[in-house]
């Protein structure tokens, strides 16, 4: 043992390529960065969507493994040691060890969420980062299934919902502009309270600040505007509105290295990607008849309260974040040299967990392109197959509880007495292979009681 151990240390990890690090780099990392990784530019998502480009990126990684084996990967990049995974035992090992020796703090990561959150738990290491761990998961409560202000929230949710069908009747459809300003509206009241509802200046700065953060290193920070951003955000967080979340910023003890104000824009914006993901659930149900009929049972069974868990809804979530996961790419940092069967990796290694090529591998996983979500029906563990929508280890979504509660919440609330109906041009068929994009941004429904 020892001996293959000292060989092992002995050997680099494989390298790809010149050329198939630049098919990487082409297929793989720039749509995704076109794409958006801090908030999504739509035009992008719709032009991904027509190319399938992300089925062709899963494929890439697919030729990848045929041809080095298990990785990791290095990529033959000049400036940076960076590697790719390949190996679902590689994903659980580097997630269930972080930070340490697998940082979270990344130089992208530190980079892009520099420009409104350099204080944010993602961008942390070490006691700042532990004790920001420890404030989010406290106010967010991480490990509850049903956070104890759920009663509010889905009140919340359910007088939201009700305005975006009678909008939805008048327009005569539901589409994205209508669900996203309803969307908000429920977010700036969760985190902030029913103060904040209408606060619509406050998330446009913060969009303009993520869309500065898409560039990461390219563009200059813009500080008046950070400035103007945290004003009015402190000004929300003085209240502490009961049942909000700032409520709990409010009571919940800090320390000198805590930030609480740095920690409450990605509760904002991480709401994003959930509203998307709460609009592509709604686009699988209205495809798939059956999962619809159990859905409609089980909101028929759970009443007011109730609605705080309803597995199956929250199985369906689940479902479309692994079909099309809103963090596509978890990205870590090595804090030190690691040994792996391959070879060895060298200290301030870049690692990229591609999460569509876990979870979409049609080579390796028989219900990779169709809807499943009997996958999420049991608790899965670091045994299963890695299908890491939320990540998983120490540095899982804080939120990884909550924001099923809240999408499911919205989706009981829209479907509750209504049928949905896709409209063209993006019709999902249950019987053919599901897209490998979808963009939200071009969904259209028919709603009628
Ligand atoms: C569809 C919605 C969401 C998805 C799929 C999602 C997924 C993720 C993933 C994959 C990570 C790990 C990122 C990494 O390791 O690089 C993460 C981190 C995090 N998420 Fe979420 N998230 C969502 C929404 C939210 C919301 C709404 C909140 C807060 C209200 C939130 C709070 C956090 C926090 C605080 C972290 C940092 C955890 C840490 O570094 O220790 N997320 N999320």
């Amino acid at each position: 043992m020892a001996r293959t151990l000292a060989t092992a240390a002995q050997r680099t990890l494989p390298m790809a390529s010149i050329s198939d690090t630049l098919a990487v780099i082409n297929e793989v990392v720039l749509p995704t960065i076109a794409k958006g990784v801090i908030i999504r530019r739509p035009k992008v998502v719709a032009t991904a969507q027509q190319l399938d480009l992300d089925r062709r990126a899963v494929q890439r990684v697919q030729q990848l493994r045929e041809k080095y084996g298990s990785g990791p990967l290095l990529l033959r990049i000049p400036v940076r040691s960076q590697a790719i995974l390949l190996a679902p035992e590689h994903v659980q090992r580097v997630l269930e060890n972080s930070p340490e020796p697998f940082a979270t703090a990344s130089s992208e990561k530190r980079a892009a969420l520099g420009h409104f959150q350099p204080e944010g738990v993602l961008v942390s290491h070490g006691p700042a980062r532990a004790e920001r761990r420890r404030f989010n998961e406290q106010v967010l409560e991480t490990n509850r299934p049903v956070h104890h202000l759920a009663g509010r929230f889905l009140e919340v949710v359910d007088e939201e919902a009700a305005i975006l069908l009678a909008a939805a009747e008048r327009e005569g459809e539901l589409n994205w502009p209508l669900f996203a300003s309803a969307w908000f509206r429920v977010v700036r009241r969760i985190v902030l309270g029913d103060a904040a509802r209408d606060d619509e200046e406050l998330t446009d700065m913060l969009a303009a600040l993520r869309a500065d953060a898409n560039w990461a290193f390219f563009k200059p920070k813009r500080s008046g505007l950070r400035r103007r951003f945290y004003q009015r955000l402190r000004q929300h967080l003085a209240r502490a509105e009961e049942g909000s979340l700032a409520s709990l910023v409010a009571t919940t003890p800090s320390t000198a290295l805590t930030a609480p104000e740095q920690q409450v824009p990605q509760w904002l914006f991480a709401f994003d990607p959930a509203g998307m993901t709460t609009f592509r659930t709604l686009a699988l149900l209205a495809s798939h008849p059956k999962h619809a009929e159990r859905v409609r049972e089980e909101i028929k069974a759970h009443k007011g309260s109730a609605r705080q868990h309803m597995p199956f809804l929250r199985a369906c979530v689940h479902e479309s974040l692994r079909l099309w996961p809103t963090t596509p790419m978890i990205l870590r940092q090595t804090t030190e040299e690691t040994e792996w069967e391959s070879g060895t990796m060298p200290a301030k290694t870049g690692i990229m967990i591609y999460a569509p090529f876990f979870h979409r591998d049609d080579k390796r996983l028989p219900f990779a392109n169709r809807m499943a979500p009997e996958l999420w029906l049991k608790e899965r563990s670091t045994k299963d197959w890695p299908l890491v929508p939320f990540s998983a280890g120490p540095a899982v979504c804080a939120a990884r509880h909550l924001v099923p509660l809240v999408t499911s919440a919205m989706l009981a609330a829209l479907l509750d007495g209504h049928h949905i109906r896709l409209k063209p041009p993006l019709l999902l068929d249950a019987k053919r292979p599901l897209p490998g994009t979808l963009n939200n941004y071009g969904l259209r429904f028919g709603v009628s009681s």
